[in-house]
This record gives C-alpha cells, structure tokens and sequence, in this order.
C-alpha cells in the first residue's frame, strides 16, 4: 500500500517537476508565484471554455466569417474548441498536482517546460478574448444571457470548489505565526460571502412555475435541416418537414435570366462554399448571381460538399442510402421550395441578397413576388422579411404576412410581427412584447440550453439548424419557483459553511496535539510533518 502511495506521490511529482525520484532540496524561488500564476490561468481557460461552449451556438457563423476572408471553407470552431478543452484539462491537472504536493508537505517545483506552455496557453486565451471582443462582437451578449440559463449551477459549482479549498486555507491559518494569518482568513470570509450570496442577483426566465410556463416555441427550419443534409437543397427542407417545423427559412437571389434561386453565400464567395462550381467552370469568372442563368447553376452539384466537409460533423449519422441522396443534390428554385411548402402547408419567409449590379431593386421584388403568386401558395404563408419595397409588396400581394428585424419600423407599420437574433433583446423586453401579444421570432437558436431559456421566457418560435433535436424537447432543461430555488441555494450554502466549521475545528485540533507531540519531544516541526504552505507564506 505504501509504495503504491510513493510511486504515486513520485508521478505526481514528476509530472509537475520532472523530480522523478526525489523531491527537491533546493529551495526554489517563488514556488508559490509559480502556483499562483497555475492557478489563474486555470481560471482563464476555464472562463474560456465556458465562453467558447455557450458560443458553440453561432459556431456557423465564425466560421462562415472565416471563409468570407479566406475563401476556403474549414471547421475553425471545433479546432479551437479542441485545443481550449486540451488546455483547460492541462491547466486543472497541474492544479490539481501542485495540490497534492501541498498535502504531501512537498516542496513545489514547477518544471521550465510547464512554465513555457502556460505561458503560451495564457498569451492564446488573452488573443482569444481580445478577438471576440474586437471582432466577433455579435456573440458577446450571449455570455450574460448565458448566466441566466447556467449561474445555479456554477455557484453550486464554486460552493463545491470553496468548501475544498477552505481545508488548505485552515491549514496555512494555522501554520503561520505572524499576524498574516488573518489577513488570509478575512480575504477567504469576504471570497465566500461574495460567492455564497450571489444567489441573490441571479435572474432567470426559467424561475417559474408549471402553471406559468408558456407554450413550447415553434420550429422555423434554417436552411432546412442543415445537420441532416445539405443546407437549402430539396433534401434538407423534406427532412425538416419531418421535424413538424412551422416554416422554412431560407435565402434568395435572381439568376442572370431572371429566375429566384435559393443561395445563401453571395458576392465573390458565391457557390464557392457549397456547390463544384470550380470543377464544372474552372476557367469562368463568377462573381456574382447574374453571371450564370438558373440553368447552368441547377446543373451545379449542391450535396457533395456536405459529405466532404462535413460542417457538423453530422455525416456519420447518415444512412448509405441518405448519403446517396445528399449526394445527389442541386440548387433549388424559390418556386420548388414555394410547391413543398405549398403541399405540406408550411411557411416560407426568407432573406433577400441583391448584387450592387442590379440597376433597379425593384426587379427582384417584383421577380419574387411574381413568382410567388405563380406557385398558387396561400399569401398567408409568405413570412415577408425584405425592408426594401415593403409598401409596394403590400399593395401588390395583400395577403402576406409582415415580419420586421426593426421594431421601430414594426410599429410604424403597426404590423405584430418580429424576428430578430437571440441575443438581440433583453429576456424582459421579450415576455413585454409578447404580453403585448407581438409574435416574437429569433435566430438562430441550436443548442438546447439556448432554447429552453427562450422557451421559459415564451418565445413564439425559432429559427434553428437542430429542428430533429428540438422537436424532441419536451419542457426546459430546468425550471422551477424561485421560493424553491432560494430553499436550494440557503441549502447548499448551509451546508458548506457546516463543513467548513467542522473542518476547522478538526484540523485546530490535530495541530494542537502536533503542537503537543512536538514539545514533548523537545523539538519543533521536522521537515515533513511542517505542511508546505507555512514555508512558503512566512512574510
Ligand atoms: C440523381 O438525380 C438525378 C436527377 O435528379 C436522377 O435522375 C437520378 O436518379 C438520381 N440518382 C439517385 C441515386 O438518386
Ligand atoms: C394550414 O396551417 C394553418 C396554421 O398555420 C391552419 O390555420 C390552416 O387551417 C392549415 N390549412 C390546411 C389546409 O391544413
Ligand atoms: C429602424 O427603423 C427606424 C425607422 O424606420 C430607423 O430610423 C432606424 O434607423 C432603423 N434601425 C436600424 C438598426 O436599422
Ligand atoms: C392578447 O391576446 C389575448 C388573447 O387573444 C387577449 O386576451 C389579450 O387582451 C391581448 N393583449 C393585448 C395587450 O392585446
């Protein structure tokens, strides 16, 4: 048992120092900066995680502004994820290491290389950090919206980690002579009531009742179901059909002969990203939608890029024969979409991209509209999102629904529609407008966290890539009364100041009977029995 317990204290030991066999003798300069300076970015790359996991959401769309820039297409997102898991696990377990050493007594001795890689670990998070802030500013009003949804948890969390931590603090306390010790003692009290009363400031839409909950959004589908097939071909939107979805979004724009095609990349990176159109025109320029008719763009393979890429790592959940299908895929024409739509009575509502070329806008109003009325759909159907040529498309197809991304335009339309990104309004502002009986739509909304906070707070629906997840969702991930919370958090905070005493007192204990033995043997402390942390926090 005993040398089971050596040769462990040795890895640890050597993983953190590379002192395989032996703890130092020398006495290392600031061992306890060095484990500070562990400890903080721990910290940061644990808010970072946190960070890139809640953005996990608009994954698409860095990566999209990615390809923008560097016309090729490559899951940027989920590398950096990888390496910032792989950093936050490394950090927590040097953590965790030095820990150990502490409670062996042993002298800590922080290896070069460690040094060197926490460095560079904490010079990537602090450039992670500066780049959202300078450049990816749209996510950034996600992280507080996202403490509505995760801010019991991690107090629980930080309650957990404290009621740990305090065991090493009570030592320090009552291994250190000088006055010092107190100093510790106040700082740890002033950390743990800030932690423990925290409660108190936590908001959420999700502290409700059953009774009060509001109905399950709807489902409008991204692209149709981009997960399971090739974003805005015939297969992704008969798959979001499935999921019961209330209406299809997608995006337009007119080919050179006039005829509504579905598209989302436009200007340079047109069809770039999801069709062959470098293989099947390699020597042609194209720059824009009217440089090719419908014709030649249907003629485009639409679906083997998906399997190639695969942008949600999704691919390996698709039968041989689904495969088969998406690999088969082509550009949709706004009328065939318009016909499935018609069949399955479901909602279309879609952005329009123009082309600085097209001398008079009006032309592709008026091509959409045209075609929309050719397809014989019910106008109620049509979501009409594009601001342009409003007035002219309510005198021209009466029937079509109005739905703003500007409130202010909304309500000078005095039209009860909205659709805006997620993060756009305030939880508050959302359940007003909705009391006000306005249809609040919000995009786009993936990961189930998201949506069930958007469904405490009564959205009417929203626009996703994971309608086959979503449907499945049959109430929030967690909702309850906010007098049960307070019970919860008075609970657990009970408990861990409980603990805390106990630890306390036992830990006085066993260093004045330490104290005891040691008199008696008429010496002070040996080098072992003298816990690290009193060597180290002498002033
Ligand atoms: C692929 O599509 C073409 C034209 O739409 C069709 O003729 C052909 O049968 C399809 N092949 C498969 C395997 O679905
Ligand atoms: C189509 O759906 C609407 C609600 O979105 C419903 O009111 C209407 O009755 C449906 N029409 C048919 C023919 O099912
Ligand atoms: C919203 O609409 C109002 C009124 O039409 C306009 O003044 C304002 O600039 C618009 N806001 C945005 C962000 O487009
Ligand atoms: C919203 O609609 C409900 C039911 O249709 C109605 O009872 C309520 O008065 C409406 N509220 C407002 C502010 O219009």
């Amino acid at each position: 048992m005993h040398q089971v317990c050596s040769c462990w204290r040795g890895c640890i030991r050597g993983l953190y120092s590379c002192n395989w066999r032996e703890p130092s003798r020398t006495n290392r300069k600031m061992p306890c900066c060095w484990l500070s300076f562990v400890a903080v970015v721990s910290l940061l790359s644990l808010s970072w995680l946190y960070i890139c996991l809640i953005s996990f959401n608009d994954q698409e769309e860095l990566n999209g502004q990615l390809f923008t820039w560097l016309k090729s297409w490559f899951n940027w997102f989920m590398l950096i994820i990888i390496f910032s898991a792989v950093l936050t696990s490394y950090c927590i377990l040097l953590l965790l290491f030095a820990l150990t050493q502490i409670i062996f007594g042993e002298k800590l001795d922080l290896h070069w290389l460690h040094k060197i890689f926490l460095f560079f670990g904490a010079i990537f998070i602090v450039g992670g950090i500066s780049v959202m802030v300078g450049m990816w500013k749209r996510v950034l009003p996600t992280i507080p919206l996202s403490l509505q949804a995760t801010a019991p948890f991690l107090q629980f969390g930080a309650v957990a980690a404290l009621t740990l931590i305090s065991s090493f603090v009570f030592q320090a306390f009552h291994n250190i002579k000088t006055k010092s010790r107190f100093l510790i003692l106040v700082l740890f009290a002033v950390v743990s009531a800030a932690i423990f009363l925290c409660p108190l400031l936590i908001q959420s839409p999700c502290f409700i009742e059953l009774k009060d909950l509001p109905e399950k959004p709807k489902l409008i589908a991204h692209r149709g179901a981009p997960m399971l097939a090739p974003e805005n071909t015939m297969m992704a939107f008969e798959r979001s059909v499935t999921c019961g979805v209330m209406a299809f979004e997608t995006d337009v724009q007119i080919s050179k002969d006039r005829i509504p095609f579905l598209m989302h990349d436009n200007k340079s990176e047109f069809l770039l990203r999801t069709t062959n159109v470098k293989e099947s025109f390699p020597t042609r320029s194209i720059t824009s939608n009217l440089d090719l008719t419908f014709g030649e763009i249907q003629n485009l393979n639409a679906g083997e890029w998906f399997l190639k890429k695969d942008p949600f790592w999704s691919v390996s959940q698709l039968s041989e024969e689904e495969r088969q299908t998406a690999r088969n895929q082509t550009v949709l024409s706004l009328l065939q979409l318009l016909e499935l739509a018609k069949q399955h009575n479901i909602s279309v509502i879609f952005d329009l991209y123009q082309t600085e070329k097209t001398s008079t806008d009006s032309d592709d109003t008026a091509a959409i509209v045209d075609t929309i009325r050719k397809s014989d759909i019910n106008p109620g159907l049509i979501l009409w999102l594009p601001p342009d040529r409003r007035k002219w498309v309510k005198e021209t197809a009466p029937g079509f629904v109005h739905i703003y991304s500007n409130l202010s335009e909304m309500k000078i339309n005095n039209d009860r529609h909205l659709n805006v990104k997620y993060n756009k309004l305030s939880m508050k502002r959302i359940r007003e407008l909705r009391a006000d009986n306005i249809t609040v739509n919000l995009w786009v909304v993936n990961e189930r966290w998201l949506f069930s906070l958007l469904w405490c707070v009564g959205a009417s629906s929203v626009t996703t890539n994971s309608c086959h997840l979503l449907k499945d969702v049959e109430q929030p991930d967690w909702f309850m009364s906010y007098q049960t919370y307070t019970k919860i958090w008075i609970l657990v905070d009970a408990a861990s100041v409980l603990i805390m005493a106990a630890l306390f007192v036992l830990q006085w204990k066993a260093h004045c009977s330490c104290l005891r033995k040691g008199r008696q043997r008429g010496s002070t402390f040996s080098d072992t029995e003298l816990p690290f942390l009193s060597q180290h926090m002498k002033p």
